[in-house]
């Protein structure tokens, strides 16, 4: 069975999504059991793994506090075919624009990336035994030897050592900057008379042009470092059947994909709507069979969504998760609010992160020559601005921290190169210097900070 090779538990799902982002335990819990969910299905049997159902997830909570950065380390540590698309991107069938359809080819394109790269490990070290093969016939060619030739034998095993020394070369190295004559194959030009995106289309009419054209073949000359690399493309070529990844693909795709459905209060009309609203009602009446389970033709072949899962997540500021259509509503059981960031949470998202942003310019500055240190009060006086001008102006979440730090570091930024080595300390005084006159300014400060 086509399944990812390795399923963690829900904990250690949770624990890798801490490394990331800060709070939100229920999102991080539900997204995890889904997860997992998906790998007990595929133990059971045939007939029962029919009837189970993805449990789709909706994600509500305010702009800036994690949304969208869950889906995106999810994508990153599950094996599974992960694609995020805006739901408000989407037009209804017949207006201008994308359809909902072409997110399902997007999910397939997202599984043949997975299983190509699986399929080259797996014929990897069979390429590269061709790959020399070709090679030492280009260095060592086979001389012509008559069998009425007396010396025949001699000729052979003459040539039998060259070639066992110029293996002995490549192999060592050696032989990488040597020129070569390589023999390449020219594949078809890519179409220029669609303007079509490739995923919109319906069948693989790239794959049929290729296949009817004829090929040209070419004497270029390379050093063996670059040959490698064309030797090795078309090894895997022949080695791998393309109908079997495309099934593959698919596969995958149908059992263990997952779309992530980003700004879905966006195709919730607005009291009174009409137009664009219209047509954003239009969009959730064309999601509805994706999501219930339909089969959509891609051009690798015909998939059926029912057990695609489905993450979605909104704002919800002006419409509320009912004002989904209710066979919507119905799709999306599993509900997880993400809650407003506070004080505290913006001194952990500061600090603890891999990523974070302390940690972020800290060495940023170092590739100067310059340590910088945050002290923890200095921290905690940023969060406090951060958390301050959010209740204060609009907010926008841990958003508001990019903007503060950039705010923060913009002289040192600067003025670093110049600086010939040297260590900043970030105190509470240093960050009060340069926020405190913005944060108060409330004109300054919403187009600044
Ligand atoms: N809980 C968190 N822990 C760590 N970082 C966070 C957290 N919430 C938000 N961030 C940071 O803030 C940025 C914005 O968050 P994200 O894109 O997830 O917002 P969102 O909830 O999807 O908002 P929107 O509804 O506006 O799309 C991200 O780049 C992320 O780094
Ligand atoms: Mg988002």
């Amino acid at each position: 069975m086509n399944e990812p090779t390795q399923c963690r538990t829900p904990r250690e799902i949770v624990a890798e999504l801490d490394r990331h982002i800060v709070g939100q335990d229920a999102a991080k819990r539900a997204v995890a059991i889904a997860i997992r969910n998906r790998w007990r299905r595929q133990q059971l049997d045939e007939e029962m793994r029919r009837e189970v159902a993805p449990k789709n997830i909706l994600m509500i909570g305010p702009t800036g506090v994690g949304k969208t950065e869950i889906a995106r380390r999810l994508a990153h540590l599950t094996s599974a075919p992960f694609i995020k698309v805006e739901a408000s991107k989407y037009t209804e069938v017949g207006y201008y624009g994308r359809d909902v359809e072409s997110m399902i080819r997007e999910l397939v394109e997202s599984a043949l990336v997975i299983v190509r790269d699986q399929e080259r490990a797996a014929v990897e070290a069979q390429a590269n035994e061709r790959v020399e093969g070709r090679l030492l016939e280009i260095l060592a060619p086979m001389p012509l030897v008559s069998e009425t030739d007396a010396n025949a034998t001699a000729l052979r095993e003459r040539h039998e050592r060259t070639r066992e020394k110029m293996r002995a070369m490549l192999l060592a190295g050696e032989m990488e900057q040597r020129k070569i004559e390589l023999t390449v194959e020219q594949k078809a030009p890519p179409m220029m008379f669609t303007n079509m995106g490739a995923e919109q289309m319906d069948f693989d009419i790239q794959g049929l042009f290729e296949k009817v054209m004829p090929r040209n073949a070419s004497q270029r000359e390379m050093t063996v470092a670059e040959a490698r690399k064309v030797l090795f493309e078309e090894a895997c070529e022949s080695l791998i059947s393309s109908e079997k990844v495309n099934a593959r693909a698919i596969d995958l795709a149908e059992n263990f994909g997952i779309v992530f459905l980003d700004e879905m209060d966006k195709v919730v009309a607005t009291e009174g709507g009409r137009g664009a609203d219209v047509s954003r009602q239009g969009v959730q009446r064309d999601l509805l069979p994706i999501v219930e389970g339909t089969t959509v033709q891609t051009r690798y072949g015909y998939v059926k969504t029912d057990h695609i899962l489905f993450v979605a997540a909104g704002a919800f500021h002006k419409v509320s998760p009912s004002d989904l259509m209710p066979e919507l509503q119905g799709r999306f059981p599993i509900r997880v609010e993400l809650t407003d960031l506070t004080r505290d949470d913006f001194i952990r998202i500061l600090t603890e992160p891999r990523g974070a942003l302390t940690k972020q310019y800290a060495a940023l500055m170092q590739t100067e020559g310059v340590s910088i240190e945050f002290a923890d009060d200095a921290v905690e006086t940023l969060a406090g601005y951060a958390f301050e001008l959010n209740q204060k102006s609009q907010n926008i979440g841990a958003r508001r921290l990019y903007t503060i730090m950039e705010r923060l570091l913009e002289e040192l930024s600067f003025e670093a190169p110049d600086m010939n080595m040297g260590s900043v300390k970030i105190s509470p005084a240093y960050v009060e210097e340069r926020l405190d006159a913005l944060s108060k300014n409330e004109d300054l400060s919403q187009f600044i900070l």
